[in-house]
């Protein structure tokens, strides 16, 4: 019997406290050649998609930059169209926000790269926790979170039925009949909702895929049925198996309840992973790199996210602080999405776990934020990922390393042949876009019913 395929993706971190920018192994993260690397050791190892996430403003700290986090992230469109030439199969996933694009905009770049990368265009859709980004485009505090999911649906909506306002024959580009159109009715929309209220002609050709794959990346409840009711795959932080199980469960019976097939949805949280030749190696590898990771500036910072206050005065080596958090005080930290709901409750664990374990400060940062999900051999570090996915935790994973851009080569060379090799995971593209190699079903047509086309591979 064939076994269930899993995805596997690559993400570009970009600089925060998953990767170690200084290491002497890490190259440029903003170079095209850096980018190149990457998708090319991707599309070596037949992965399904390349991740980029999207940080649309700096972080700060107390007013000022906190370079140790996210720095310069270029534009997710013109890196996603330059990595359009010089691969062939591999899926191009951009993560853009719903919160500060228009939606005519939105539908016009995604159908571009699509068109542009012979259907290889996938869009992961994010809201933004984050008022402060809002500055950016003049707009102050732009929605709260309720208005962000509820314009976040009425945009893909949108950008659905601009997408379809062009029939998949529209072009005929007949030289000697001088006609380039088949007719004038292309582009042909009207929407009126809570918050658009557009019509017009949209400029650009239906796209090879229809739809671009629509990823999602959120956890509220309210996006957790976004994201059931509309979206082909989900981008998630959950990797620890129990974790991710009950995230994969709760997700897939949202989908049910909205309607749709449970594996219509992948679900597919992101993995760092970590190899040696022995366990024993590839754990003291992990030690050190973590180590790294989590410097002792990181430290402080990543505890200040919780209490919302400056920590600068207390050791990173002594114990957490008996400090209390002051979530209602003005931001400290601007930029990044918050880390608990409860800070009170964050910071007494922070310390129970350093009473109980007798850990610094510094230490338990890293085990709280220790997002190494595989480290082992290539042999364990496939098993687990063979197991996660028959064992119905995700559907696969988008990885990344601490290392950018050659951190990948080592999973592409080491770990993806054993995955096939156990049946589990392609030699070859099975299709030529995006929806074909993710086993997805085409997308229905604006107001028609969503089919599912059994000759896809799944
Ligand atoms: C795994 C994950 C990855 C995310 N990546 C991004 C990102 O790259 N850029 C961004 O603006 N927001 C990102 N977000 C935040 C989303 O914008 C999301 O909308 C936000 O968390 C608020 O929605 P929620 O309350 O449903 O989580 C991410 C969220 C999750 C859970």
């Amino acid at each position: 019997m064939t076994r269930k395929q899993i995805i596997l993706g690559a993400y570009f971190p970009g600089v925060n406290h998953d990767t170690v920018w200084s290491d002497p192994a890490s190259g440029s993260h903003i170079d095209f050649a850096s980018f190149a690397h990457w998708a090319r050791t991707a599309e070596r190892g037949k992965l399904d998609l390349l991740f980029l996430a999207e940080g649309l403003r700096l972080r700060d700290r107390g007013g000022a930059i906190f370079d140790q986090d996210v720095v310069g992230r270029p534009d997710t469109f013109t890196v996603l169209a330059s990595l359009a030439a010089i691969t062939s199969h591999i899926g191009l996933a951009g993560t853009i926000n719903s919160t500060y694009n228009e939606p005519y905009e939105l539908a016009r770049k995604f159908a571009t790269l699509d068109l542009l990368s012979g259907g290889r265009a996938a869009w992961n859709v994010v809201t933004s926790s984050d008022a402060d980004t809002g500055e950016n485009f003049r707009r102050g505090g732009f929605l709260g979170h309720h208005q962000r999911y509820s314009r976040a649906r009425e945009t893909l909506e949108l950008v659905r039925r601009l997408w379809d306002s062009w029939g998949s024959d529209a072009v005929v580009a007949d030289k000697d009949a001088a006609r380039f159109l088949r007719d004038g009715d292309v582009g042909d929309f009207a929407f009126s909702g809570e918050q658009f209220d557009v019509s017009g002609r949209f400029t650009t050709p239906r796209s090879p895929q229809g739809h671009p794959v629509i990823l999602q990346a959120g956890e509220s409840p309210s996006g957790r049925d976004f994201a059931a009711a509309h979206s082909d795959a989900i981008f998630s932080r959950y990797q620890k198996f129990d974790e991710a199980k009950a995230f994969y469960d709760d997700v897939k019976s949202r989908v049910a309840k909205a309607g749709r097939n449970p594996d219509e949805v992948k679900i597919l949280p992101s993995a760092a992973v970590v190899l040696g030749d022995t366990l024993d190696e590839a754990r003291d590898r992990h030690a050190e790199i973590h180590h790294r990771q989590v410097d002792p500036q990181t430290a402080i910072v990543l505890a200040e996210m919780v209490w919302n206050r400056d920590l600068s005065r207390v050791d990173p080596d002594g114990p957490v602080p008996d400090l209390d958090p002051t979530p209602d005080a003005p931001k400290w930290i601007r930029g990044r999405a918050p880390l608990t709901q409860d800070a009170h409750a964050t910071a007494a664990a922070w310390r129970e776990l350093g009473r109980e374990k007798n850990l610094s400060l510094r230490e338990v940062v890293k085990h709280v934020f220790d997002r190494a999900v595989f480290v082992g051999t290539p042999e364990s570090v496939a098993d687990e990922i063979d197991r996660y996915v028959r064992d119905g935790a995700t559907d696969g994973f988008i990885v990344g390393s601490h290392v950018s851009p050659s951190g990948l080569d080592e999973f592409v060379d080491r770990v993806v042949p054993r995955l096939v090799d156990r049946g589990v995971f392609r030699s070859e593209y099975a299709g030529a876009t995006l929806r074909d190699n993710l086993g997805l079903a085409p997308p229905a047509r604006f107001g028609e019913p969503r089919r599912h086309d059994s000759s896809v591979a799944s």
